[in-house]
């Protein structure tokens, strides 16, 4: 969302024209990404570097992946680069050595680089990891690109309290979001009648349920429209990531979640629709390539090139939809009735969920375990206050806590 302070609406029109120029050559944009050596991290890098002479990168962090990050500093220059990983801190030294570029390793640093001077941060570090770096930058008062949904899922209300006193400007990255955040009149939110996110359906969109017992991780992670980190590729088989994408478009935009529908689209061409109460329906529609709903956030509020190819709309000569199926896709459900409930269950729903998906990716649970894993989590863990940051650690440590040992086979057995 927006702050009011920074809207191209509020702005006068010298100032508007300026902010729409966006990024020159002239006036570079100090742009920090964290998770840069991630699918949405690569994606951002791979923009940057197309237009040079119009960014200046000030920190580039990853997890634990030296050899990428270390090849994108070396190209990029940045001040720092950051693993959160303190074993691979000398790995990095030795590879930036004689460079100029500072090497840094651990959680605290990656935060450290996010509240470094950027004007513009992509959030891009997968699961709730991202959530103290990306409020580092909120607490700055900058722009930031929001790839990172388990941020909002995870501490929503707080997230956007902090947005609001620090004045910073959050531009979603998700391309649901970016689509409804293009077609959204801030100004008439009260005439808006109703969101429809689009979802692909996944890869097992018309699979019987007794069928995705077998799922193997290399079937879930293989999207038929999007190339994505394997912890969202999951998310998108399981149907979680809309469940939280549900949960993120409550936080981003001012309707309430009863007015927030899900609609399947295979072909992911309309990335999502916003109804007016005149029951026009607008939509932003592109090819499946990340690059675009990126693009819009790093030159925004100007426009930049993006090299995703062009949409034919007389080749894919048909767009379907579906309602999503709740009892094949059980974490379309458990995903709402989280928001519903409020407080900490959004939380406890984000870190079950990714407890359970990392326990799957290790072949230690099956695909529809990840659902009844997160289920028995919220009901064993029971309502949990959310009124603090320190709230949202101890939701998050005891799902954590719960999830890791939880056997979701006698919920199966119940089925
Ligand atoms: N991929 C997409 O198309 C897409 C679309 C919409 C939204 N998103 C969202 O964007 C975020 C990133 O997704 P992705 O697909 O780009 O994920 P990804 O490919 O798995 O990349 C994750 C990035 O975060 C870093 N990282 C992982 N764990 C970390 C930790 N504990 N501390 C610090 N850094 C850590 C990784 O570093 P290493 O490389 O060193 O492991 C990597 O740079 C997710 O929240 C996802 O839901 C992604």
């Amino acid at each position: 969302m927006v702050t009011s302070s920074t809207t191209a609406h509020s702005a006068t029109p010298a100032t508007a024209k300026a902010a729409a120029e966006g990024p020159t050559a002239d006036s570079p944009r100090r742009v920090t990404v964290l998770g840069s050596t991630g699918s949405i991290g690569c994606n951002t890098i791979d923009l940057i570097d197309r237009n040079r002479d119009a960014y200046d990168v000030v920190a580039l962090t990853a997890n634990g992946n030296v050899d990428a990050l270390a090849e994108q500093a070396l190209r990029l220059r940045p001040e720092v680069a950051v693993v959160a990983d303190e074993d691979k801190y000398a790995a990095l030294k030795e590879r930036l050595a004689g460079s100029g570029i500072e090497a840094a390793a651990g959680c605290a640093a990656v935060t450290e680089a996010a509240a470094r001077d950027a004007d513009w941060v992509m959030s891009a570090i997968v699961g709730a990891a991202g959530l103290e770096p990306t409020l580092a930058a909120i607490r700055r008062g900058c722009v930031v690109g929001l790839a990172n949904k388990e941020t909002l899922v995870c501490a929503g209300a707080l997230v956007m309290a902090e947005v609001e006193q620090h004045g910073a400007t959050l531009l979603p990255v998700d391309s649901e979001h970016s689509a409804i955040f293009q077609v959204f009149d801030f100004d008439q939110a009260e005439r808006v009648s109703r969101i429809v996110l689009t979802a692909s359906g996944g890869p097992f969109r018309e699979w019987e349920r007794a069928a995705m017992e077998t799922v193997t991780p290399a079937q879930a992670v293989a999207h038929p429209n999007w190339s994505m980190g394997a912890k969202i590729s999951v998310d998108s088989a399981t149907m979680m990531n809309k469940g939280l994408e549900l949960i993120e478009a409550a936080h981003l935009f001012p309707v309430p979640e009863d007015r927030i529908e899900i609609l399947v689209h295979p072909q992911s061409v309309i990335h999502s629709m916003v109804e007016y109460v005149d029951a026009s329906m607008l939509a932003q529609l592109g090819t499946p390539d990340m690059r675009t709903p990126i693009a819009y956030a790093l030159a925004w509020p100007a426009r930049m090139s993006a090299p995703s190819p062009r949409l034919d709309l007389a080749a894919v000569a048909q767009l379907t939809f579906q309602a999503p199926d709740t009892e094949r896709f059980p974490a379309l459900r458990l995903a709402r009735a989280a928001l519903q409930s409020g407080g900490a269950v959004p939380t406890l729903l984000n870190a079950a969920n990714e407890v359970a998906v990392a326990r799957f990716l290790a072949g230690e649970i099956g695909f529809l375990d990840i659902a009844r894993s997160v289920e028995t989590v919220l009901e064993r863990a029971g309502p949990m206050p959310l009124a603090t940051l320190d709230d949202v650690a101890a939701a998050d440590a005891e799902a954590r806590r719960l999830a890791a040992t939880v056997t979701p086979r006698a919920r199966a057995a119940a089925e």
